[in-house]
């Protein structure tokens, strides 16, 4: 594997520091079968996530910049994009792709109607597939020139499975570019979330870090190598800054509360969310009137393989 560093660099000794101290060596475990029948029914909290991310960040570059950086497309391409979900990457790419093709494959029917109304009416060719990303059987073998799989292979149970389908599915010379997190990214939030956790003597089972455990930009290298002959791991950071607490808890609701929300069908009562949002208001508010906003740094980026 080769490394290419963030050209901005957010990563401060009291970062490492905090991470050292709060991040957990226990993470959630998600599921395509959780993400279909309960995360992503609808795409209300996909969209809430995506625009925050856009509308707060500080790094001039956007995902979708990161990501048409790291395809380097000619335009006519066939991309199929893993995990697809409301359709907002595949739009942005799209324009990069005028005279090529887009397939979308999502396992929840909610994001994949989403995806097609967003791409409806452009001349582009785009198809949308109901499936998961570790059954590709629906595509024959050296299909498409670009694979992409955009913070959504922490849900696949069998990633091997899916890399050696990915493997399949794509043409000699093409790429496969898998986006994720280092399990440290938006420390911050983890502060103020198990701080407030802590005061509620909230059940121990709470206490996991988001669902970076099965793969991350740690350990994805390892798992891409058997069936990639080159993976290059580029890193970028962000750091996305709250002027209002409003807007970081409306961030926070759509991320689960860090997962602390995600389990289906076993969830805690609704007054436990309420106390939990209040102590975290109060603490992102006191470092809001402190400093003038809170920050949340993402230490993010991507696999390239070939
Ligand atoms: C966090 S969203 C990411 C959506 C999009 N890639 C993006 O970055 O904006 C994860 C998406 O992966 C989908 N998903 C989860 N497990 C899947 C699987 N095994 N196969 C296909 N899609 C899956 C979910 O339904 C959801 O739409």
């Amino acid at each position: 594997m080769s490394t290419i560093d963030a050209e901005l660099d957010f990563r401060t000794p009291e970062l490492d520091a905090l991470a050292s101290r709060v991040i957990p060596e226990q993470h959630f475990e998600l599921r395509a079968e959780d993400a279909r029948d309960s995360y992503f029914t609808d795409t209300s909290k996909l969209d809430a996530k995506q625009l925050a991310h856009d509308r707060f960040r500080t790094n001039p570059l956007a995902l979708h910049d990161q990501l048409i950086r790291a395809l380097e497309l000619r335009g006519t391409e066939e991309l199929l994009d893993l995990g697809c979900g409301n359709g907002e990457i595949l739009a942005r790419i799209r324009p990069h792709l005028a005279a090529g093709h887009l397939v979308g494959l999502d396992i929840a029917p909610g994001a994949l109607e989403a995806a097609r109304q967003r791409l409806d009416g452009v001349a582009t060719p785009c198809e949308f597939v109901e499936g998961s990303a570790d059954d590709l059987s629906a595509f024959g073998t050296d299909t498409f020139d670009r694979v992409m799989a955009v913070y959504m292979a922490h849900y696949v149970t069998d990633l091997p499975g899916c890399f050696a389908a990915v493997r399949r599915v794509l043409r000699p010379g093409g790429r496969f570019l898998l986006a994720t997190d280092r399990p440290d990214s938006m420390v911050e939030m983890y502060d103020v979330h198990f701080a407030a956790l802590h005061e509620m003597n909230a059940p121990q089972d709470l206490f996991r870090a988001t669902p970076k455990a099965r793969i991350s930009l740690d350990n994805g290298a390892a798992q891409l190598e058997p069936y990639f002959s080159s993976v290059v791991r580029v890193d970028w950071h962000d750091q996305l800054q709250f002027g209002k607490a409003e807007h970081f808890m409306a961030f926070y609701r759509s991320c689960n509360y860090c997962c602390a929300s995600s389990k289906p069908g076993e969830g805690l009562p609704q007054s436990f969310f309420l106390e939990l949002e209040h102590r975290v208001r109060a603490r992102v508010q006191a470092v809001i009137e402190e400093r003038g906003y809170f920050a949340l740094t993402k230490f993010t980026g991507h696999f390239i393989c070939s």
